[in-house]
């Protein structure tokens, strides 16, 4: 009873959210697909960009901006649920974290991508502190496998909450990278503590 409750209201805040709306009205798969505009418009990375990775791309909207704000690019999006075909964009289904996955993606491009990015999250447990522990331990997880398929000087961008473990992602990336920002975009709800990371530049060591 108490489920049905909240979902309705999830419904209804739904239709009354303008980013819902808009996504509906301009063919996107997702309301996320403004965050990544929203990202592309601050870090510009899409624009000269020849081969990219969207982990975690179903049901596609981030694909769908990629693919309109690219030009004879590489796609490759990844999400261990099935996603809608996308003219030009390539999808393998599976586990990021599964064994043999950065040996496919490497075959994929014949070599490391120019950009990764990532929208994914730990599933919701319903425990806000341990979801935000989760993701953020998933947003390392990225940083981490985004050394074996992403070029020295390319680009990565990942979701994560500014909650528990904030400051050791930071500092985890700041380790790895030359440049390091974050970026919380307008359409990403304000009662939420999304963020994006964005990293450029792998340090050598
Ligand atoms: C918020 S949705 C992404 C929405 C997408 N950016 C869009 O605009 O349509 C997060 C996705 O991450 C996927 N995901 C979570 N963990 C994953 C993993 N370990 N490997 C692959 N996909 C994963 C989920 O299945 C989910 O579809």
């Amino acid at each position: 009873m108490r489920k049905n409750k909240s979902s309705k209201n999830w419904i209804i805040q739904q239709h009354r959210d303008p980013y819902f709306k808009e996504a509906k009205h301009s063919g996107f798969r997702s309301r996320s697909a403004y965050k990544l505009l929203e990202l592309e418009k601050k870090f510009k990375f899409l624009k000269s960009c020849k081969s990219i990775i969207d982990l975690g791309s179903y049901p596609g909207g981030w694909s769908q901006v990629i693919k309109k704000n690219t030009k004879n690019c590489k796609i490759l999006s990844l999400d261990i649920k099935k996603m809608r075909e996308i003219d030009g964009v390539d999808f393998f289904c599976c586990d990021f974290q599964n064994d043999g996955s950065k040996e496919q993606i490497l075959q994929y491009f014949k070599a490391k991508a120019d950009v990764l990015v990532s929208d994914m999250a730990a599933n919701t447990t319903g425990n806000k502190d341990l979801d935000c522990i989760r993701t953020n331990s998933l947003c390392m997880d990225v940083i981490e496998f985004s050394r074996f398929v992403v070029k020295n000087d390319g680009v990565v961008i990942s979701k994560l909450f500014n909650g528990y473990d904030f400051l050791d992602v930071k500092k985890f990336a700041e380790k790895k990278f030359e440049k390091v920002n974050f970026f919380k975009p307008e359409s990403s709800k304000n009662f939420s503590k999304e963020t994006y990371i964005h990293c450029k530049k792998f340090k050598t060591l």
